[in-house]
């Protein structure tokens, strides 16, 4: 199995490497960049202006404003019902399969309001990665896990997909373990090789932003650690939007935090800044475990 050295964030690097906003971090191609140039928006940008989510009656997101850094690891978190999910699952309009929503404010990916009537849903999803709190693989081979989303996009050659699939693999370290079986069953392998597994199907395509939802809640502690250096590692090149219950998860890996309570993002910043010295009350007390 590759193995993925774990480089804790340096938190101190955080004050100098805030300024992510108007960074040219990505390798855009020039087009790309010239037409954002003039809006001071760069690739993998992620801006949330004024949002509100109903769900019939219910107002589940309260006028949220929220930015989220590329090449960066953001960690949701809040307690139980204040809207984590819910949030998440707007960025890649997930939300809209829910009964009874309605949405207002604006989601801007790449300076692209999702929420546009033009912009293809499809699209918005191909750039944003899921995983799920449980591992969901497709029944189907290990290898047609992988290369299905890369068919569904257009690419049948063999030599390719063999190339895509081998790659992926390597990238959440699961290739070693699978490469001599890779037309059995995905069904087969471990909770926690499935979860590589379904990074690795997400990363097939080539996302921008890795969304993931308690991800490692379902997985023993081992395949848990992977996942957790495999998100270090992975967010060279994406920006990662984690969800988590587990306060000690974002103390491990989180660059950005954002505190969410009762529907409203109540402090978001450097994760230094949140965790040592929060600019709000609720946010102390959450930390300091009053309720959760
Ligand atoms: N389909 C739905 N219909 C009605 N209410 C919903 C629906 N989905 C979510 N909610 C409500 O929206 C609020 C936010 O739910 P959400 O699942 O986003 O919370 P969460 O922060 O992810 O909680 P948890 O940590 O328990 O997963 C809750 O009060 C929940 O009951
Ligand atoms: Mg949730």
């Amino acid at each position: 199995m590759k193995s993925f050295l774990y480089r804790n964030p340096t938190r101190a690097s955080w004050a100098e490497d805030y300024s992510f906003l108007n960074n040219d971090s990505k390798n855009q191609s020039d087009s790309e960049s010239d037409k954002r140039e003039g809006l001071g928006i760069k690739k993998s940008y992620l801006k949330v202006s004024n949002l509100n989510i109903h769900i019939h009656k219910a107002h589940i997101l309260k006028n949220v404003n929220l930015e989220i850094p590329d090449k960066k690891i953001t960690c949701i978190i809040g307690p139980s019902g204040c809207g984590k999910s819910t949030l998440l699952k707007t960025f890649n309009r997930l939300i809209d399969d829910t009964e009874g929503i309605r949405y207002d404010g604006s989601i801007f990916v790449d300076g692209y309001d999702i929420f546009d009537k033009k912009t293809e849903i499809t699209e918005i999803r191909k750039k944003m990665g899921l995983l799920s709190q449980r591992p969901c693989p497709l029944p189907m081979s290990i290898y047609e896990n992988i290369a299905f989303g890369c068919k569904m996009h257009g690419e049948h050659k063999k030599k390719k997909l063999n190339s895509i699939v081998e790659a992926q693999l390597k990238a959440v370290g699961l290739w070693e373990e699978v490469k001599d079986r890779l037309s059995s069953p995905a069904s087969k392998l471990s909770i926690g090789q499935q979860q590589r597994l379904c990074l690795a199907r997400g990363l097939a395509v080539e996302p921008e932003f890795i969304l993931a939802d308690e991800a490692t809640s379902a997985l023993d502690p081992i395949s848990s650690k992977h996942i957790e250096e495999l998100f270090v590692e992975l967010k060279k090149d994406y920006a990662i939007i984690l969800v988590t219950h587990t306060l000690r998860q974002a103390l491990r890996i989180a660059d950005h935090v954002v505190f969410m309570y009762l529907g409203e993002v109540i402090e978001a910043g450097p994760a230094d800044e949140v965790f040592n010295n929060p600019k709000q009350e609720l946010t102390r007390k959450y930390l300091e475990g009053a309720f959760s």
